[in-house]
């Protein structure tokens, strides 16, 4: 996982209302260690004032091409050398404009214009700069050039009018950020995610599933997408909302789930197994709903597929990773589970613990041994995880044996 306290963001401010949230977006980002470097326009000036970010940042702020406090009148040149990222937040329709056509006419823009890292740019404007067909090519241009469009978000706008065009909020800018300047150790790879419940009907009205809320897998699969993999997450019903870069399949039933991992399984590079799949369905569910009577009712259920056993079986595997939910026995049971489905990477944890929750403590058991990732929100888990099982699939990869016989040196 990157360790944002050795990174180097530069922040650039152009003239819209919105720049007031970009001294909240400082402030986080300082929070987290970033050495934030923020250059201003002379119309973001106007909005807010260089001595509040410089307060912020703990940094002299930038607004000029012809700084004296830069020796060799190279200030495009020399604050961004080093940086991991530049954003832009906010970014006019006019900024937007200068960016897409290669307009290079005060600091900022020369800036952006000299980078060799990635830029981000978070537009804020009035609903209807924003609809307007130069916008709209200018975004897409900009787009096309690989440049990050964040947001806008629709809402309540400055000029009173309700619409698109209101920059992302700090928060959301900043999980930005952090997403961007993970290390790429997935790049270029396919990953496969189950994630949350399986339902399994009885009537059109009822059903067996279980308590899984889908966080860890959707944390994972973002993760993934933030290490540079392209994720394909086959996900049970749930009330979460999928990363939009991931290509999502959303399915009820074990044997749906099974048929979705099937078709996406043969081009995956890694296949990540979080979901809680029902270990049994009706034989044969009812057409009609079932109606209440003074007998007992007795449900015949028959087991549904093994999914991660079958896709750890195929003649040539992905490299498999396994979460075993246990009620006791932790490390026994996971370990005879992971042997039983013959996975290099088994996920442990108690499923009392897990179950909804919003963090986690987990074991990872391979061929090396076990390693605890002490309890932390499902976010941070998930990225140790993938950083985890990058290794993994490298050494791997590297010993063409399907397993991790080289996982000893595979540190979070
Ligand atoms: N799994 C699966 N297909 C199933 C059951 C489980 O692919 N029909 C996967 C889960 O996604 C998880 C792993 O197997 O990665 C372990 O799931 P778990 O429910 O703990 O294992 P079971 O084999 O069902 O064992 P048990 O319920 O008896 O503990």
């Amino acid at each position: 996982m990157a360790d944002l306290r050795q990174q180097r963001v530069v922040l650039g401010v152009t003239g819209g209302i919105a720049a007031y949230k970009a001294a909240e977006l400082v402030r986080l980002l300082v929070k987290d260690g970033v050495e934030v470097q923020v250059v201003m326009t002379q119309s973001a000036c106007s909005f807010i004032t260089p001595a509040t970010m410089q307060a912020l940042s703990g940094r002299p702020v930038f607004t000029d091409m012809w700084d004296p406090r830069v020796s060799d009148n190279m200030a495009h040149i020399e604050l961004s050398r080093g940086a991991g990222l530049i954003v832009v937040a906010p970014a006019t329709a006019d900024f937007l404009a200068k960016l897409a056509n290669g307009h290079a006419d005060d600091l900022l823009s020369t800036l952006c214009m000299a980078r060799e890292c990635p830029l981000l740019v978070a537009p804020a404007m009035n609903r209807q700069m924003w609809d307007n067909q130069a916008t709209r090519r200018n975004v897409a241009q900009l787009a096309r050039d690989g440049v990050v469009i964040l947001g806008p978000a629709s809402g309540d706008q400055a000029c009173g009018e309700t619409g698109m065009g209101r920059m992302l909020e700090a928060q959301q800018i900043h999980d930005e950020i952090n997403s961007s300047l993970q290390p790429k150790l997935l790049a270029g790879k396919q990953v496969l995610i189950t994630a949350g419940p399986t339902f399994e009907a009885i009537d059109p009205v009822r059903g067996i599933t279980n308590r899984s809320s889908g966080k860890m897998g959707y944390a994972i699969a973002r993760a993934a997408l933030d290490a540079g993999a392209q994720v394909t997450l086959v996900s049970g019903p749930t009330n979460l909302e999928a990363p939009a870069a991931a290509k999502i399949e959303r399915i009820e039933s074990a044997n749906e789930m099974f048929a979705a991992v099937k078709k996406h399984v043969r081009g995956a590079d890694i296949y990540i197994g979080v979901a809680a799949v029902a270990d049994y369905r009706v034989a044969k569910p009812s057409e009609q709903k079932i109606k209440r009577t003074a007998a007992n009712l007795a449900l015949e259920l028959v087991p549904n597929p093994d999914i991660l056993a079958y896709c750890a079986g195929l003649p040539r595997p992905p490299f498999c990773v396994g979460f075993a939910a246990e009620s006791q026995k932790l490390h026994e049971f996971a370990d005879a589970k992971r042997r039983r489905k013959k996975v290099p990477l088994m996920v442990a944890n108690l499923a009392q613990d897990a179950i909804g929750a919003d963090d986690n403590e987990v074991t990872l058991l391979d061929d090396s041994g076990t390693h605890t990732l002490p309890r932390a929100p499902k976010t941070v888990l998930a990225r140790q995880l993938v950083a985890y099982i990058a290794k993994l699939y490298s050494s791997a990869k590297t010993t063409r044996s399907g397993t991790a016989k080289d996982a000893k040196d595979a540190k979070v």
